[in-house]
């Protein structure tokens, strides 16, 4: 087995960069997807941005630099993504079918997805599948390093990535590198199941700041690469092959500004009314918002909100729940059992409790736009966030900050990284059927006062950052540490002593 597999290949000389320097990036995000997708309407195939709070904040950040996107223009139709998006220039790097399968859908979401999501499908470990994800990560290191101007930054992202920092290092060992890790890192017991994992360890030591979402898991990595690489330091700054690499925690957050502005737009506040009136306007509106995903604890969660119909806790005249499952990695066998299975245990709740006209969960297997959500949160009284395991859980996030009234309730997952902070939300463990019942009646029978309180706790919390300064707090501590390595090549510093920060 390879111990390393960018130690192959050498720096890249100035004269081998097929990007000329004029055309380089000061700045690059490379992640496994470019910030437009290809929706099909009416017109045909269009390229959009895509969905989310990080292409929104990444690309303010982008905006200021000269700066450049390298990532897949994704799987479904023809024809190349536009070479700017905003102002930003997009690299699109290429992947095969074939490739596809191994991976994307082999060892980003069969193997590490599960692995990374504490086992709740049992992770499969194919070589063949490994030996593509070193090729299409050497891909993409290599895009980077063919745009980045000398002494520039680039910022990688996420699972499917985690061998680039070290090959971009090889390639390119001027340039400032960055790691941020959108899902959880697994503890020791877990990340220890992966043949690959001194290389995964050894691409992640790549970089000079390894981000993660929250401590424990920042803790977990710099733990497991002491003891398996022989890592010195502490838990927020380790000293690997002569190089000293930070590491820390970096919750991700929403972009405030835009909710406050779209829950404000009177045309959303009455499309919320519309949606409870189309609803039978009941007393309560439960809602979840996921994508379809088995880590998401979709099913258990209507399973403990079934047994509350049963038990006469609810009742379809004065309780209706909304399910929005967001289609997502559909060629995967794990996605497609799920959804059949949550299909089948939504159909049984409907035709066990709903009355004619008006069933009691409206679930809806469908992409939708993010006015159309709000709308949602506006219209819901309780929110059901409800994950086996999440790196953080952005909906928990939206939700809470579209309550400029103060009113509703949520209903959160404690192995959610969102939940240190929501601390004012109903606690559950997803894996507790009766907790989650609880949890829900909690939420049904708390005063208004005490629901204010909660959620004006939530609120404080989750308005005191914004998705900008999320990405400005990382990429300072990356500079930060950058200068503290360029001081101890200088000789001018004492690396850190082994043990916990
Ligand atoms: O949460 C990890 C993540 O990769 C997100 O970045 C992305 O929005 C989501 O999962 C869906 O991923 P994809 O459709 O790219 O597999």
């Amino acid at each position: 087995m390879n111990s390393n597999t960018a130690s192959e290949h050498s720096t890249i000389g100035e004269e081998h960069l097929s990007v000329p320097a004029s055309e380089r990036a000061d700045f690059v995000v490379v992640a496994n997807r470019l910030p437009v997708q290809q929706v099909v309407t009416e017109g045909g195939e269009e390229w959009r941005p895509s969905p989310g709070g990080l292409v929104t904040a990444l690309t303010s950040v982008l905006q200021n630099h000269n700066s450049l996107w390298i990532g897949w223009p994704g799987a479904s139709g023809d024809g190349d993504p536009p070479l700017t998006y905003e102002g930003i220039r997009l690299k699109a790097v290429a992947i095969s079918p074939a490739e596809h399968d191994n991976f994307y859908l082999g060892f980003s979401n069969a193997t590490l997805w599960p692995l990374y999501h504490d086992a709740i499908r049992a992770p499969t470990f194919h070589r063949h599948w490994w030996q593509t994800y070193k090729k299409i990560n050497m891909r993409f290191a290599t895009a980077a390093a063919e745009s980045v101007a000398p002494g520039g930054t680039v910022w990688i992202h996420d699972y499917q990535l985690q061998l680039v920092p070290n090959m971009l290092r090889q390639l390119r060992p001027d340039v400032r590198i960055g790691f941020f890790l959108h899902i959880p890192f697994p503890p020791s017991e877990l990340f220890m199941q992966l043949p690959w994992r001194k290389e995964i360890l050894a691409g992640l030591l790549g970089s000079d700041l390894v981000g993660f979402q929250v401590p424990q898991m920042a803790s977990n990595f710099s733990r497991i690469a002491r003891r398996q690489l022989g890592a010195k330091g502490t838990d927020s700054m380790l000293e690997y092959d002569g190089r000293l690499i930070g590491v820390g925690a970096f919750p991700i957050t929403i972009d405030t500004a835009q909710i406050r502005a779209l829950t404000a737009d009177a045309k959303i506040r009455e499309r919320a009314r519309e949606i409870r009136r189309d609803l039978g306007n009941p007393e309560v509106v439960l809602l979840g918002v996921d994508r379809l995903d088995y880590t998401k604890g979709i099913q258990q969660r209507i399973r403990a909100i079934t047994e509350l119909y049963a038990d006469g806790t609810m009742s379809g005249d004065k309780h209706v729940m909304v399910q929005v499952a967001v289609p997502s990695r559909e060629a995967d066998a794990h996605y497609e059992l799920e959804r059949h299975s949550l299909e089948q245990v939504v159909s049984e709740m409907n035709g066990d409790h709903s009355l004619v006209g008006s069933p009691i969960i409206h679930y809806l297997h469908q992409n939708m736009p993010f006015d159309e959500l709000l709308a949602l949160y506006l219209a819901a009284d309780i929110m059901l966030v409800t994950p086996f395991r999440d790196g953080m859980n952005l909906v928990a996030k939206e939700y809470v900050a579209s309550r400029t009234n103060l009113t509703g309730r949520l209903v959160l997952s404690e192995f959610a990284g969102a939940a240190a902070e929501l601390r004012g939300a109903f606690m559950v463990n997803p894996h507790d059927l009766d907790g989650i019942k609880e949890a829900v009646c909690l939420a049904l029978k708390v005063s208004p006062k005490e629901a204010r309180a909660r959620m004006s706790r939530m609120r404080r919390r989750t308005l005191r950052h914004d998705v900008y300064d999320w990405a400005e707090s990382f990429l300072a501590s990356l500079q930060h540490v950058a200068a503290v390595d360029s001081r101890e090549q200088a000789g001018e510093f004492d690396p850190p002593e082994d043990g916990k920060s």
